[in-house]
């Protein structure tokens, strides 16, 4: 699918995130070397940065299979043991939502991951008894949004932790550069920046703008994606000058019209605008947080002057 076919495959076409890409380089040329598998890599950060993309990447670049799945799909010891044990020499298993593994299954892939076998108790009642079950050496990779939800023991067993940082607005035009050739489209160089200035430092999002942008510009008729079609295109998504969308605006304006601008407990936010307190967390805080747009206090969130002016109002300070 054109989804699949936007993902870089290789290091070298990947853009941006250049310190993780530097680290990944180096390790995956040393085990090539000592033609051993990759250390098990965590990598963390908001969604759509590029995680599951840098995981196939890393399979690819290794030579070896890439096998997928998640955290919440792997719900009993015998599903992790039927996927482990299926697994090639050297293979990449990407987990995402890694930290969504039940307890269980967690305990299960510590030998696994540290010394490449399972404890995997058969029977139940006084017929129980353990088998040990040999694997192929493998690599880990897990992917979560913040290393923080991992138990202690699960993150000690991955030996290369890589964060992913929001884009670079240079990295994310280039991004919609590569995109919109792999459209087979043209963007002028002004609207192809307006579009990664708006993206939030997300690639996923930047690409998906892009398409809708596309689909405006060609029943236009525009030979070229225009940065007036691209400004009439955002304005019709709701996508502010700083790539702010209604969600994030209902978030700010929330927080600014019903707690004075905080500081308020993330449930009460997350009742009042009617989002699961997670995705608030893991989906709108942590740009909103990067611009510093929000703080995070002891008492709760606080919106701060900054984003007060962005709005075009005034923070009126509580007695
Ligand atoms: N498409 C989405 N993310 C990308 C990245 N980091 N590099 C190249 N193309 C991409």
């Amino acid at each position: 699918t054109e989804e699949m076919s936007l993902r870089p495959t290789t290091l070298r076409q990947y853009i941006g995130q250049h310190k993780v890409k530097e680290n990944l380089q180096i390790f995956i040329k040393a085990a090539k070397m000592r033609n051993e598998p990759l250390d098990h890599v965590l990598l963390y950060g908001p969604p759509g940065l590029g995680k599951t993309t840098l995981a196939a990447i890393i399979a690819n670049e290794m030579g070896v299979q890439f096998r997928s799945t998640s955290g919440p799909a792997i719900e009993r010891a015998g599903d992790l043991a039927a996927i482990l044990s299926s697994l090639e020499p050297g293979d990449v298993l990407f987990i995402d939502e890694v930290h969504r593994l039940p307890r269980t299954v967690e305990e299960v892939l510590y030998p696994a991951m540290e010394d490449f076998f399972l404890d995997i108790v058969i029977g139940t009642g006084p017929s129980a008894r353990s088998v040990r079950i040999d694997l192929p050496p493998f690599t880990l990779v897990g992917a979560t949004t913040r290393a923080g939800l991992l138990s202690a023991p699960l993150r000690d067993r991955f030996g290369v932790l890589s964060r992913l940082e929001f884009y670079e607005t240079d990295d994310l035009c280039s991004i919609v550069e590569r995109t919109a050739e792999i459209f087979q489209t043209s963007i002028t160089k002004e609207a192809a920046f307006e579009v990664a200035k708006r993206s939030r430092g997300t690639p996923r999002i930047a690409n998906r703008l892009l398409r809708r942008i596309r689909d405006i510009s060609q029943v236009k008729g525009e030979k070229e994606i225009s940065i007036e079609t691209t400004k009439e295109a955002l304005r019709m998504l709701q996508v502010d000058s700083l790539g702010l969308d209604h969600t994030d605006h209902k978030l700010l304006l929330g927080i600014i019209e019903q707690f004075h601008g905080g500081p308020v407990g993330l449930d009460t936010i997350a009742a009042t605008i009617g989002e699961e307190a997670q995705t608030i967390e893991d989906v709108y805080e942590p740009y909103l947080l990067q611009i510093g747009f929000l703080q995070r206090m002891p008492r709760g969130r606080v919106v701060t002057g900054k984003a007060y002016e962005h709005f075009g109002l005034e923070r009126h300070e509580e007695k």
